[in-house]
């Protein structure tokens, strides 16, 4: 068994408004039992981070803060992007990277999603960056390669003693919002690459650490099966995430 604590996000993406956001955390520090044995965040959108993030407290913080988002400069003239200090101020703990949305929607490259990576972590932030292959990419043999250099390329510069904050997301793109999941022998296959690959950048001590969640298409129904997997150390859920119900049978799927 993996000596790993499963980490389980919820990525409410651009759902969810206010009183609703606030009644699903609500609902989740009600429902969720297993704070010592799963590690929970969820991602609201920016404008309700606050109100979440109260809703969140007020349950005692066994679910953490997170942000999908955030820029690397410290302040100044950057209309519409929002620093990670004033995410910190409002409670956020874990920022996401390169989500496959901001790389192939908002069109985020390899450096901008590591100078956010990088900044996160010297805020002080856990960092989930994202990585993920495109369904023509799966189907050209190039999965591992795709997750490499995302993995790669998205750590450049992380110091090993900031890896302990540090988790990937192999979301494959095709799986997103799809109904597609990857079979939880891909998904492990998948899993272990990349863990190879942290392994030739900080060692094998790091990269046996370092958490590893599947994101795509998780439901109650199949999570317990993807998260027996054993480099499949919990999950990233975006649909299934907005329903308490839901949500919890995906964080109780991953307690061991
Ligand atoms: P779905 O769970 O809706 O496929 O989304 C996954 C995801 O993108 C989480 O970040």
């Amino acid at each position: 068994m993996s000596k790993r604590k499963p980490f389980v996000g919820g990525n409410w993406k651009m759902n969810l408004h206010g009183s609703e956001a606030q009644a699903l955390a609500s609902a989740l520090n009600a429902g969720f039992a297993h704070a010592a044995q799963v590690d929970a965040a969820v991602f609201p959108a920016f404008p309700y981070l606050a109100s979440v993030g109260a809703a969140l407290a007020a349950g005692g913080h066994k679910i953490k803060l997170g942000a999908q988002d955030g820029y690397f400069q410290p302040n100044g003239a950057f209309t519409g992007e929002v620093s990670l200090s004033m995410l910190k101020d409002v409670g956020v703990k874990v920022l996401l990277t390169g989500h496959s949305e901001r790389r192939h929607v908002l069109h985020e490259c390899d450096e901008l999603i590591n100078r956010k990576t990088r900044a996160g972590l010297d805020a002080g932030l856990e960092v989930i960056l994202c990585v993920g292959e495109k369904l023509e990419q799966r189907e050209q043999g190039q999965t591992d390669a795709i997750n490499a250099g995302q993995t790669a390329l998205g750590l450049a510069g992380v110091k090993a003693d900031q890896m302990s904050r540090v988790t990937i997301a192999y979301e494959p793109v095709w799986a997103i919002g799809t109904g597609k999941n990857a079979t939880p022998a891909d998904a492990q296959a998948a899993h272990v690459a990349i863990r190879r690959v942290l392994a030739g950048l900080y060692g094998d001590a790091i990269a046996q650490g370092v958490r590893i969640q599947y994101g795509g298409s998780v439901k109650p129904a199949n999570a317990k099966e993807l998260f027996s997997q054993p480099d499949i150390d919990g999950g990233l859920i975006g649909g299934a995430s907005l329903k308490a119900e839901d949500f919890l049978g995906i964080l109780n799927a991953a307690v061991k």
